[in-house]
């Protein structure tokens, strides 16, 4: 298995584009099987993820070509992806494809509205708490499917096709909302959602359906009302910059200081994180080719930051920003409300001298002056490369092992870094 190198003390400076977003990208592949006609997807993140997609929908009857690259893009230019399913050949979503990723389990969504009728493999993901589907499920049977769970698959029905109708989500599920978005647009009916998620990417899958020919209002506010059409057709739709990459890259620069551009990055897409990162002491300074983070000279200041749904602090940066905060004057409280048990980067970032306390779904992370490198293991997504960001700064030597996670989310991560002058590489194993 691949490991990653890195080597402590460089500081960060140059340009860092910033990939199509991969929460994304996922939702408008998904979409495609709403239609059988055409989706042309450009800006499309080269990740594992992706690729593990396209294996699933491709096991159900869609065609898709990756356009080559052109004359003069860089090793990080996004992909255009054209999208075809002419007709489902099979409504069975199977478990050793589902297993390997959560955002599989949405494909339920299309095949359903348009079939009838989906058979899918409960799903897998990052270990990061149980991460149920039963409001997904719900959202389903609201709108008239009936849904049997046997033998590890949820199997679905609505023979007599989709009926529009009232989903109340007791709590903010992204993917609950995707799947209640996409089963709705093609169900009889207006169909209203309360308590929506108002995530970017709620927003781009709601606009992209709607290039689709749906009709939808209210994406990113907490009430989405959907009319129902008989069908779909083909689109061309640009996937949104990945708030998360420009996260996490921002923290990288706060942590190693230095002066960096995220281009492309939109600083709508993450302003509660870079008010956080400004509290800390970082400069941000958003321009016309993207954002632009600096640290120069002084230390970063401990900030407290509670998860939250969007608008608030993701958590899906929540191990990055600890990362930061070990090497932070004082002791910050990071309170984690999304999901539980998603601290277990603090054992490894312990690893590498970091003084973290936890309790519940709080942890006390002390400031120290330094951190030293050493071997540690990467166990999600998120936590791998809160890893990465420690070891920027740490003294010495850090091989971060196991990161397939990292390729399942991050676009040519050591080309990006060692770009901006970081000493980091990847050591081929077996
Ligand atoms: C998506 C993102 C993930 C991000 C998360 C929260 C993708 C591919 N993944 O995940 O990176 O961390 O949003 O922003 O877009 N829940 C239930 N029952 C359900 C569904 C969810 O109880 O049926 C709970 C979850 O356990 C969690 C909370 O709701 O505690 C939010 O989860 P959700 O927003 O659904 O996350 P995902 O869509 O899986």
């Amino acid at each position: 298995m691949d490991r990653i190198r890195i080597v402590g003390g460089a500081q960060l400076n140059g340009v860092i584009p910033i990939s199509g977003a991969k929460n994304a990208a996922l939702p408008l592949m998904i979409a495609s099987m709403l239609t059988d006609e055409t989706l042309q997807l450009h800006n499309v993140p080269r990740l594992a993820d992706v690729a593990q997609l396209l294996r699933i929908l491709s096991n159900h009857g869609l065609d898709h070509g990756v356009a080559g690259k052109r004359p003069g893009q860089s090793a990080v230019t996004g992909q255009s992806i054209r999208l075809r399913a002419r007709d489902i050949i099979d409504t069975t979503a199977p478990y050793d494809l589902v297993s390997k990723m959560r955002a599989g389990f949405w494909v339920i969504a299309p095949l359903l509205a348009r079939m009838g009728e989906a058979r899918v493999s409960l799903p897998g993901g990052c270990a990061i708490g149980t991460r149920p589907v039963d409001l997904l499920l719900m959202a389903l049977e609201r709108l008239g499917a009936e849904i049997e769970i046997d033998g590890g698959y949820a199997h679905a029905r609505a023979p007599k096709g989709l009926k529009g109708n009232d989903i109340v989500f007791p709590k903010v599920t992204v993917g609950g909302t995707h799947t209640a978005l996409m089963a709705a647009v093609l169900a009889d009916g207006t169909t209203v959602i309360e308590n929506a998620a108002r995530e970017p990417e709620v927003v781009d899958l709601a606009n992209c359906l709607i290039a689709m020919g749906a009709r939808i209002t209210g994406a990113g506010t907490s009430q989405i009302v959907i009319d129902g059409v008989s069908r779909l057709n083909g689109a061309e739709y640009s996937v949104l910059p990945d708030r998360i990459e420009t996260g996490t890259y921002a923290m990288a620069v706060a942590m190693t200081g230095g002066d960096v551009l995220l281009e492309g990055a939109r600083p709508d897409l993450l302003q509660d994180a870079l008010d956080t990162l400004q509290r800390a002491g970082v400069e941000i300074t958003p321009t016309n080719e993207g954002i632009r983070i600096k640290r120069n000279g002084h230390g970063i200041e401990a900030v407290d930051v509670t998860t939250e749904p969007f608008p608030g602090f993701p958590t899906d940066l929540q191990a990055q920003f600890m990362a930061l905060m070990t090497k932070a004057r004082g002791t910050s409280m990071i309170r984690e409300t999304i999901f539980e048990n998603r601290f277990m980067h603090v054992q490894e970032l312990a690893r590498l001298g970091a003084h973290i306390r936890l309790d519940g779904d709080l942890a006390y992370v002390e400031g120290v002056p330094r951190l030293t490198g050493a071997p540690v293991m990467a166990t999600d997504l998120r936590a791998s490369v809160s890893l990465v960001i420690a070891a920027l700064a740490a003294d010495g030597e850090t091989t971060v092992n196991r990161v397939y996670h990292l390729d399942r989310g991050f676009e040519g991560l050591e080309h990006k870094l060692s770009q901006c002058g970081a000493q980091i590489g990847r050591i081929s194993g077996h």
